[in-house]
């Protein structure tokens, strides 16, 4: 059995709240914060505290109340706060060099044996890293790549899409205000819908849903009179995340993949929320045994040091030099503690654990709905769950006020949840997939309490 289930990570008998939130001496934080730092931030408006530490599934604020950490930093601590293998590698790391650009360090090959070890389908022994620092850096990279090696600009993303923020990128990340704020255009990015079922547009019945997405894509490229200029590459999540949390239908990403091998067109899998171990399997790609050409890699592959990887096939490797620049790519600490979160999660007992807790709390979460007015779907894989919240099922109106008032009722009550979704109305498990069975069960009923007294008020 690996570290993380043989000893406690997390701080017993959580959640434990002594004070007002925020107490005291997180008032004081907040203060300071509110005076010197912009006031353009969104996580502050509803996790109004201020964190002294984090132990495995849980976090301590400035006035010692305890939370349960159903959050995990936008999904970025796969294994929770201070895991012991993370540390380690750390603090190994940190004695010996922080900093140094490209060149091999012990701390990078050892990455680049262990990601490759893991990579799914064919890219294993067949693929090259090229190292970026975010989850938007390496999918501006990925699709600088497609469009390098089709040698045509235009991209096709989906609806509820969210690939980042950055100029190169941000056209791809589906909701428009994201690039109104900067100013930036689609200019080169073209849209399908995601077979989203629970909201799905079209004519199909559910189990034909992926064919008419594949259809409509399909047409995009076969007619010329469709609109859309050639396509030099298709980005998609797997099960997308931002955008709430949507499983696909399982014959999604083959089709997929298979519309792409038709017209020699790089398919750019984002694995950057659904990777390593998130939906239980080390990628969400091998649920479907397809092969990504460009993979890409962030998020809490660094425990919570910014790194990211694209992963392409060996054919692609034709790229000029300084194709990709930016002087903290492939940071030694994160290639350290990346390696160490592989070795981890790769064990198939941990991941198989994933699986089967994420088969409980969908269970749990669907007990909750059958009670319930406003939980209009309950969907996910592995620790990648979603509530999505309406005001009635039968309107299916987004409650996205509703979905606030949850993750309110919830912070008060010790668990730290947050909300996704295409109106932000989708409340995501997203925890460490380290969290013990205690912090599940808890955060559950605070859930099922929170829901309630939300539901009265509505
Ligand atoms: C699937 C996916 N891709 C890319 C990104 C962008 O990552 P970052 O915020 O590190 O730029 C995110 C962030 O949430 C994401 O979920």
């Amino acid at each position: 059995m690996s570290v993380h289930m043989s000893n406690r990570l997390s701080i017993e008998n959580a959640p434990m709240i002594k004070t007002k939130i925020p107490g005291p001496r997180s008032m004081e934080f907040i203060e300071v914060q509110d005076r010197f730092e912009t006031s353009s931030r969104s996580y502050t408006g509803f996790f109004n505290f201020a964190v002294d530490y984090g132990k495995g599934s849980t976090v301590v604020d400035m006035d010692g109340n305890v939370f349960i950490d159903w959050f995990g930093g936008v999904s970025v601590l796969n294994l929770g706060h201070g895991h012991p293998e993370v540390v380690g590698a750390l603090k190994g790391q940190i004695e010996k060099i922080t900093h140094i650009t490209e060149v091999p360090t012990e701390a990078r090959i050892k990455y680049l044996k262990t990601l490759n070890s893991v990579l799914p389908g064919k890219m294993k022994d067949n693929s090259k890293v090229l190292m970026t620092v975010t989850g938007a850096d390496a999918c501006e990279a990925a699709v600088s790549l497609a469009r390098y090696v089709s040698k045509k600009p235009t991209i096709l993303a989906f609806t509820g899409s969210y690939h980042g923020i950055a100029g190169g990128i941000v056209g791809a990340t589906s909701n428009y205000h994201y690039r109104d704020y900067a100013g930036f255009s689609t200019q080169n990015y073209v849209y399908a819908p995601y077979p989203y079922p629970y909201r799905f547009q079209g004519k199909s019945r559910p189990e034909d849903i992926s064919k008419e997405v594949i259809d409509r894509i399909e047409e995009m490229i076969g007619d010329p009179y469709s609109g859309v200029p050639p396509i030099g590459g298709i980005i998609v999540e797997p099960v997308q995340g931002e955008g709430g949390y949507i499983v696909p239908p399982d014959d999604f990403l083959p089709m997929l993949r298979e519309t792409c091998d038709k017209h020699s067109i790089p398919l750019i899998i984002d694995e950057v929320q659904s990777g390593i171990g998130r939906t239980g399997k080390l990628w969400e790609s091998e649920y479907h045994n397809v092969t990504p050409d460009i993979m890409c890699i962030s998020k809490s592959i660094g425990g919570g040091i910014p790194i990211s990887s694209v992963v392409y096939k060996k054919e692609y490797d034709q790229l000029p030099k300084a194709f990709h620049l930016g002087t903290y790519r492939g940071n030694p600490l994160g290639l350290a503690a990346g390696a160490a979160i592989l070795e981890v999660v790769r064990d198939e007992k941990f991941l198989e654990r994933v699986r089967s807790k994420g088969k409980y709390l969908l269970n749990r979460f669907e007990e909750i709905q059958a009670d319930s007015r406003i939980i209009g779907d309950v969907r996910g894989r592995g620790y990648m769950i979603a509530t999505e919240i309406v005001k009635d099922r039968q309107s299916k109106i987004p409650g996205t006020e509703l979905a606030g008032k949850i993750r309110g009722a919830m912070f008060k009550r010790g668990v730290l949840m947050h909300t996704c979704g295409h109106y932000g109305n989708a409340m995501r498990f997203m925890a460490p997939l380290t969290i013990e069975d205690d912090l599940i069960d808890k955060g559950v009923s605070i859930f099922e309490e929170a829901i309630k007294e939300t539901e009265v008020g509505s």
